[in-house]
């Protein structure tokens, strides 16, 4: 299998990204392999059960570029990661940037598997434990919001886009303190998987360049329902909520019920600004990506009506960091 570096892993193994193992202190359950540059063969650099405190020679060895896992060890492997972000967020000696690649990191790869088998409970829950580590290290520091959104992705992608609309709405909600800790929660669960839906569309159509047709269109606003059913007996209905209404607009043009202002609630209100502002930021199949004043821009010429006034101004003094960080 080609990784997105071009670099081809081992036949069952898969590529892990080395800054997951700078947690110290922790044993891993899995063994560690690289690949001989000759004929792409696994060597095994480190067993199972060895400690992440005597690996930080190979992690911080620049030869050393690729590290893989095998399949057969994925489960350790998960494990291993939902433990140690917890770890990586309470550790005070790695530096904020280092943690905020990590998660942000981990939190695109978890994406990626959601929308790959998005009835998959285990993904699923992994998902909303990221959404929990992204406010986790939010509130332990706040320069982490900054910090994630500008790893972000510019190459429009479902799952990164999911990972930073996440960021957006949650710095976003905690500016203005828009809600308490368990809603906030739950928007960011929410967030996450806000497009799950899309991963029922035909990839032709989420892909096309150029302008959708009216049928194509139509398809692709199915994806607020679709993923709102997929997540069913899953997610609380708060989350379920942002998935579902999250491209109603203000004016009642929106999709797939057509609410008005008063119908939606702030929390998906904070999460469709946050959704357009990353989508209209980003590269995607049929435009560039546009800087932030751009967007902001023709938010607020071409989509009046599009959100509500008061959430949209705020929105755009907390993209002007005029907000006082909460404590
Ligand atoms: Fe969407
Ligand atoms: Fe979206």
């Amino acid at each position: 299998m080609q990784t997105a570096t071009g670099i081809i892993a081992p036949k069952n193994f898969f590529l892990i990204n080395k800054e997951y193992l700078a947690v110290e202190g922790r044993v891993i359950g899995f063994s560690l392999y690289t690949v001989r540059p000759s004929d792409n063969a696994p060597i095994q650099l480190a067993p199972r059960g060895s400690n992440t405190s005597d690996l930080q020679h190979l992690v911080q060895n620049p030869r050393l570029s690729h590290f893989f896992i095998d399949k057969a060890e994925t489960q350790e492997f998960q494990g291993f990661m939902t433990s140690s972000m917890t770890t990586l967020i309470e550790d005070d000696n790695i530096p904020l940037p280092q943690k905020s690649q990590v998660l942000y990191g981990r939190a695109k790869d978890i994406m990626r598997d959601v929308l790959e088998n998005p009835r998959s409970g285990d993904s699923i829950k992994r998902a909303t434990g990221m959404a929990d580590n992204i406010i986790d290290l939010a509130m332990k520091n706040f320069d982490a919001i900054p910090t994630m959104l500008k790893l972000g992705s510019r190459d429009y992608y479902t799952f990164s886009h999911c990972v930073n609309v996440t960021i957006f709405a949650v710095g976003f909600s905690m500016m203005i303190d828009n809600s308490g800790e368990s809603e906030l929660r739950e928007l960011a669960t929410g967030c996450i998987l806000h497009d799950v839906g899309k991963s029922e569309i035909d990839l032709q159509i989420l892909n096309k360049p150029g302008r959708l047709n009216p049928y194509e269109f139509e398809q692709i606003k199915t994806h607020s329902e679709k993923g709102y059913h997929l997540m069913q007996g899953y997610l609380s209905k708060t989350a379920l909520e942002v998935i579902l209404h999250h491209h109603e607009q203000a004016d009642g043009k929106g999709y797939p019920h057509g609410l008005k202002e008063h119908e939606i609630p702030d929390y998906v209100k904070i999460a469709t600004i946050a959704d357009v502002y990353d989508a209209l930021t980003t590269v995607r199949p049929y435009s560039d990506a546009r800087p932030p004043f751009t967007a902001l821009a023709l938010m607020k010429k071409q989509m009046t009506g599009h959100f509500a006034q008061e959430k949209f101004i705020d929105f755009i003094r907390f993209l002007g960091g005029q907000f006082e960080k909460p404590m």
